[in-house]
């Protein structure tokens, strides 16, 4: 009896070393916005989704929507419409500028530029990055934190805005940061 319980611990160990290497390895997947949302709109989160929600970042889908951004892609020569049309979609909605973004039935494009294109896709850190101490196994699952005081913020930026834009504006980092900043309260 005491043998078969120690070999089942065993087998068990084994299950969860295998478990922690597989999710390791696996891409993390985009959840969508919508799964951050319970703990980040809040007065005590500092509501970073409504804030969210509230920039054109959230409409950039519904942007490649409309009759101007078919105009846009025609000239460009695309033979889709821009919503359908993958160079648009690559700076337009989270994940689509990786190699092999891998998505979550719970994603959808309407939600353009969400959550995860400057954090990374959530399904391996949405509930592992809640404590302070997890954080570097967050990042290990995919997390990103970019940041504004060491510059990694402005070039995460600029991976989409920049000329390669059929629109591109001059992009003045500290104004365009301060429409969308969504902090912490201390
Ligand atoms: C179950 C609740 C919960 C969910 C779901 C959640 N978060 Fe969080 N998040 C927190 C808490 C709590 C903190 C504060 C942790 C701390 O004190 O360091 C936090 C902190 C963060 C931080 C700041 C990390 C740092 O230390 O600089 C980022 C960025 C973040 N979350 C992004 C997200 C994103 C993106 C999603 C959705 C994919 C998400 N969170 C989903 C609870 C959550
Ligand atoms: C994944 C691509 C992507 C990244 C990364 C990105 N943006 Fe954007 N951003 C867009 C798109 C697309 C739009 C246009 C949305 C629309 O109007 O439909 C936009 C629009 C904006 C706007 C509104 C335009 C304006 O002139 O007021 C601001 C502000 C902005 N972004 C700031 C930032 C800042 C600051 C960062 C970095 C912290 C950033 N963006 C990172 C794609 C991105
Ligand atoms: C366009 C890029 C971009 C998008 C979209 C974005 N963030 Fe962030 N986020 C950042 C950057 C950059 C920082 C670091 C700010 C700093 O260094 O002060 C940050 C910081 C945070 C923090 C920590 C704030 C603090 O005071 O420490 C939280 C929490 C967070 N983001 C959650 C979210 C959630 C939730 C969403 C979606 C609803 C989201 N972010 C969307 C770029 C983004
Ligand atoms: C390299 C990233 C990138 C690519 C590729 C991209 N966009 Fe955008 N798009 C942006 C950013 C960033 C903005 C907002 C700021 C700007 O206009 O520079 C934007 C804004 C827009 C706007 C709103 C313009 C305005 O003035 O309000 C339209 C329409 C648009 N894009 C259509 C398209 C179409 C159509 C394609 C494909 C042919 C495309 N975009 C490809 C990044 C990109």
């Amino acid at each position: 009896m005491k043998k078969s319980l120690s070999l089942i611990a065993v087998a068990a160990a084994f299950m969860v070393l295998t478990a922690f290497t597989f999710m390791d390895n696996a891409p993390a997947k985009y959840v969508g916005s919508q799964a951050c949302k319970a703990c980040h709109n809040t007065d005590k989160s500092g509501k970073q989704f409504a804030k969210w929600e509230s920039t054109p970042h959230s409409k950039a889908f519904k942007t490649l929507q409309s009759e101007d951004a078919d105009k846009i892609a025609a000239k460009k020569g695309f033979k889709t419409k821009a919503a359908e049309t993958p160079e648009c979609l690559a700076c337009h909605v989270s994940g689509k500028s990786d190699k092999a973004p891998v998505y979550d039935a719970s994603f959808k494009n309407d939600e353009g530029v969400g959550c995860e294109a400057c954090h990374g896709g959530g399904s391996g850190y949405k509930m592992l990055h809640m404590k302070k101490e997890n954080l570097e196994k967050a990042k290990a699952a995919g997390m990103l934190v970019p940041n504004v005081a060491d510059g990694s913020a402005e070039k995460q930026c600029k991976e989409c805005h920049n000329d390669k834009s059929p629109t591109h504006k001059d992009f003045k980092f500290a104004e365009m940061w301060k429409k969308i900043a969504h902090p912490m309260p201390k």
